[in-house]
């Protein structure tokens, strides 16, 4: 199979990694990927949004499925236009991908199809949640918890187009749920928390994510399935009634709260930085199965998944969610990667022969271990190794989960 990847992040590096194990790949290409994934395929100068250019690039390749990535392009209805020309496409239309491009759309198909998310407010007042409407890479999302902060939040919404959307304040755990789907059908990847906050100890702006881990304590394959029929499946039964079937990830950004599941936001895509902690740990063919949920066939489709803990950090420029790093030269790859933990590429650009800075989030180091702790440790000494100047990461990735994991296994 031929497959491409469209996108540049760490998530499609994962994407392709993962998709270059599988037998049944004959050509890996992306558009335009990025330097770490030059290394296992071929990358083509062509933007992700760029729908005719993606024709056109799969047309001459003769390319037998596209994988979108970013939401972006989704969004754009990229999908429909290549699914429209013959070609299998893992990725929603741009219908279903309103779930994830407005708000206010997602807020409506959630009510109508029974899902539980945290209330409306038709007022901003403290504690609340402000949200800008549109995409805003994970950036447009303020928490209030007193007035200050909302006062603050009010005001930076307003940089953001469109009309912004208030919400009662959840407290709880975090979970990202992803699903792959087609049409009603259902595969669960394994449950995945990320970190939203810029600093240790949450503190600081939210960010499109500082890492991440998988499995999460706690949550059990039955607590899983009680989710898939609470939260995704009610979302697709909706999306199909209303003649808009759904193929590629129902990502579903959850609260636990104490009166249960509550939904904060769907995803129409791979979670970054999710995906670089989900994709190592799983054991079966992954093309097989986007490409059989791109044909609108997941039933018999199985993906064995690793005991194994995976654990990813990210690292970011100095100043990121702020500012990105840019033409910074970065040593200690080879030396990371040489301790068994895998690196992605994020945000990264050649230079001649010197691979450097190209971004606000630049690398992703992910480490697989028997638990949760052992992974973070394996992930933070590949971390060490690598510098550029400036570099900065998160020092309590999983740090809260190895604990309670430590606990339930005491
Ligand atoms: P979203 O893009 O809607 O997922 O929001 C980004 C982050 O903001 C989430 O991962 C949460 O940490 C936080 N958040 C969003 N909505 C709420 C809410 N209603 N209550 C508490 N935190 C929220
Ligand atoms: N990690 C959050 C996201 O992919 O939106």
């Amino acid at each position: 199979m031929k497959v491409l990847i469209v996108g540049s992040g760490g998530r499609e590096h994962a994407l392709a990694w993962k998709l270059a194990q599988s037998p049944k790949l004959s050509e890996l290409h992306a558009a335009p990927g990025n330097p770490g994934i030059a290394a296992l395929g071929n990358c083509h100068p062509v933007r992700a949004d760029d729908g005719e250019g993606l024709l056109t690039l799969a047309h001459s390749l003769a390319i037998d499925l596209v994988v979108v990535g970013p939401e972006v392009p989704l969004v754009a209805g990229v999908a429909d236009q290549l699914r429209h020309a013959g070609i299998a496409v893992f990725g929603p239309g741009r219908e279903a991908a309103m779930l994830e491009g407005s708000k206010t759309f997602a807020k409506e198909l959630m009510i109508a199809a029974g899902v539980p998310t945290a209330k409306e407010l038709t007022e901003p007042a403290w504690p609340c949640v402000v949200k800008a409407d549109g995409l805003a890479a994970g950036k447009g999302v303020f928490v209030c918890p007193d007035a200050v902060s909302l006062a603050r939040a009010l005001k930076e919404v307003e940089a953001f187009p469109g009309k912004p959307v208030f919400e009662e304040l959840l407290v709880g755990e975090e979970l990202s749920m992803l699903v792959l789907a087609a049409g009603e059908e259902t595969l669960a990847l394994a449950p995945a928390q990320d970190f939203k906050r810029a600093y240790d100890g949450d503190q600081g702006p939210n960010t499109g994510g500082m890492g991440s881990y998988s499995p999460v304590p706690g949550i059990d394959p039955d607590e899983v399935e009680t989710i898939l029929e609470q939260v995704h499946r009610p979302v697709l039964a909706e999306l199909n009634d209303r003649g808009h079937p759904f193929i590629g990830v129902l990502y579903a950004g959850l609260m636990r709260t104490d009166e249960g599941i509550k939904v904060l936001e769907f995803n129409v895509r791979f979670g970054d930085p999710e995906t670089q902690a989900i994709v190592p740990r799983i054991e079966g063919d992954l093309l097989e199965a986007l490409a059989s949920a791109a044909n609108g066939e997941l039933e018999d489709v199985k993906l064995d998944v690793s005991d194994e803990a995976c654990v990813t950090v990210v690292l970011a420029a100095g100043d990121y969610p702020a500012s990105s790093d840019k033409g910074s030269p970065i040593s200690g790859i080879a030396e990371a990667e040489a301790t068994g933990a895998v690196v992605f590429h994020a945000g990264t650009a050649m230079r001649g022969e010197a691979l450097v800075t190209s971004g606000g989030r630049v690398l992703n180091v992910s480490a697989l271990g028997p638990t949760i702790e052992t992974a973070r440790e394996r992930a933070y000494a590949a971390c060490e190794k690598i510098s550029w100047e400036g570099m900065r990461y998160r020092t309590d990735i999983a740090l809260e989960a190895a604990r309670r994991e430590a606990g339930e296994n005491a």
